[in-house]
């Protein structure tokens, strides 16, 4: 590769560009150096802020403009345009800005800016604790503390290990092509930087919100002012003759992804049971470690309740190309601790399986607590709960979406959700009213979903699946309610930004 194939496209800024080259709306993309950069007009005058995005490297050039913010094409994270903030979940860190001159027609960037504002501390909310250690409760501890937050902050997580990149888990970490320590959110000494007292392996058992305490399974308590619930969901179990193997998997934390990876070691053969997304990630992880996989579901095709039957069949062509073998319109009866026994009498070898057949909200706290559940807890546009300064976020809370409630689960709404929850703990009183988005990846191919299509009643396939080039809508009763993308990352931030609007 010669020297200028790995610099960034456009002009370099630190040259000059004319500044009518710079359109009114949209941005122009640059370098400064080796920096890809961005320059944008906006009501104050032109801005410039880097162009690669902080959450796993997407390039905003490609992404889409909204008012004074640029959305990644590629999980959607949102950037201030005036300043390179991070506003939006998932990325977390700020975009380096940089200072514009203007010399004449000539626009250079030439030098990065360092940030100087601080937030104002404040601390309407003296003692704030939040409950689970995922994707909401980490983003609600950050914008907290970006926010100013200056009381205490107290997050309390039953699992062993520090937040970290779930999605990542029945990905390239599962295919063994992503290291354990790209895995952490980030380092331990960062919540001990910020102040927040991250309690790991810590289970709370009860909520007193008469005297605004949690309590834990030791009997210790802790107080609040405030109370986030993001207990997230947790795998339902398949209670079948001999799912009680230790052989029997499911996959929802780093643990029981170590798990898996430690038995394939000893594998040869894998039955997945269920198709979901992420069992369906999963199996291509273990394909790719070479195993044999097989997939068990009563469906006619992979992931039809979300994707339609178009798409699903398309997805299970891809991993069936690699060589995953299907059992669809078939149900586990049965296994052996070596052998997954079907309905129809089909054995399949297996040293492994795994059970993919959905989640629960873990309700439990807030149902003893009196909070209302049905399906999720209950919240209101602010994300509160039926209890005053009890919120709940992520996947265990049902929320008001257009005319309806919904739950979903996905990580990025999960950490937009906790975002949403923190500014309202300091009394932002924000309508929480995100279009939901998620990715899922097949095989090097990233599927792009946004909306909420709890209920569709038709599918448009605009494009060739076969080429990886399409967008498909989803209508219910005539009104588009969501859209699923592969190669067209910008429209599927353009029928996002449709959908908000
Ligand atoms: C393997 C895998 C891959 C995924 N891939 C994708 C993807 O590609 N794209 C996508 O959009 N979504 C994906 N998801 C879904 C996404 O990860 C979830 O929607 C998201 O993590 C939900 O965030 P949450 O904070 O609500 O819950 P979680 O992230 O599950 O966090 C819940 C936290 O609460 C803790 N907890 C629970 N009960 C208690 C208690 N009583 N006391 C203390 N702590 C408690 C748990 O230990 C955990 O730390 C994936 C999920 C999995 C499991
Ligand atoms: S790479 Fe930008 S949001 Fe993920």
């Amino acid at each position: 590769m010669s020297h200028n194939e790995e610099l960034p496209p456009g002009p370099d800024f630190a040259l000059g560009v004319p500044l009518a080259s710079v359109p009114p709306d949209g941005v122009l993309a640059g370098r400064v150096g080796k920096e890809a950069v961005l320059i944008a007009r906006l009501a104050d005058g032109l801005h410039a802020i880097g162009a690669t995005c902080t959450h796993y490297g997407g390039p905003l050039a490609e992404g889409l403009r909204v008012g004074d913010e640029i959305r990644c094409p590629w999980h959607h994270a949102c950037f201030s345009l005036r300043d390179g903030a991070a506003r939006k979940a998932p990325a977390f860190a700020a975009v380096q800005a940089w200072r514009v001159k203007i010399d004449g027609d000539t626009v250079f960037v030439r030098e990065p800016l360092h940030a100087t504002t601080k937030p104002q501390p404040r601390t309407p909310r003296a003692r704030i604790v939040i409950v689970g250690g995922g994707a909401a409760g980490f983003a609600a501890a950050e914008r907290l503390r970006d926010l100013g937050h200056a009381g205490s902050l107290t997050m309390l997580s039953a699992d062993a290990s520090a937040p970290y990149d779930r999605p990542n888990l029945s990905k390239d970490f599962l295919a063994g092509t992503a290291p354990e320590d790209w895995i952490p959110l980030k380092s331990e000494a960062h919540y001990a930087k910020r102040d927040i007292d991250l309690r790991l392996g810590t289970k709370v058992v009860a909520i007193d919100h008469a005297a605004r305490e949690v309590v834990l399974r030791e009997g210790d308590r802790f107080g609040y002012d405030a109370l986030l619930i993001a207990t997230g969901a947790a795998p339902r179990p398949l209670r079948l003759p001999g799912f009680d193997h230790a052989n029997v998997f499911a996959l929802r934390s780093l643990t029981d992804a170590r798990a898996i990876i430690a038995a394939c070691a000893s594998a040869r053969a894998v039955a997945f049971v269920g198709a979901g997304f992420i069992g369906m990630e999963a199996a291509g992880a273990l394909r790719e470690r070479g195993l044999d996989v097989h997939v068990v579901a009563p469906d006619s095709v992979p992931m039809e309740r979300a994707l339609g039957a178009e798409l699903g069949a398309w997805i299970q062509s891809l991993h069936a190309a690699k060589g995953v073998r299907f059992h669809l319109r078939e149900k586990p009866a049965a296994f052996d601790g070596k052998a997954l026994v079907l309905e129809s009498g089909t054995r399949i070898d297996a040293n492994m399986v795994i059970v993919g057949v959905g989640v629960a909200p873990r309700t439990s706290l807030a149902e003893q607590a009196g909070m209302q559940v049905d399906d999720g807890i209950v919240v209101d546009a602010w994300l509160q709960t039926s209890l005053p300064d009890h919120y709940a976020a992520g996947d265990v809370a049902r929320f008001p979406l257009g005319e309806e409630r919904a739950r979903v689960e996905h990580w990025v709404h999960a950490e937009r959700m906790g975002q949403a929850a923190a500014a309202n703990m300091l009394g932002a009183r924000h309508a929480f009213d995100d279009v939901p988005f998620f990715w899922t990846h097949h095989h090097g191919i990233d599927v792009r979903y946004c909306g909420y299509a709890g209920r569709w009643d038709r599918v448009e396939v605009d494009g060739d699946l076969n080429a990886r080039d399409f967008t498909a809508r989803y209508f219910r009763e005539g009104a588009l309610v969501a859209a699923a993308s592969v190669g067209r990352d910008r429209e599927n931030l353009e029928i996002e930004a449709s959908l908000h609007r």
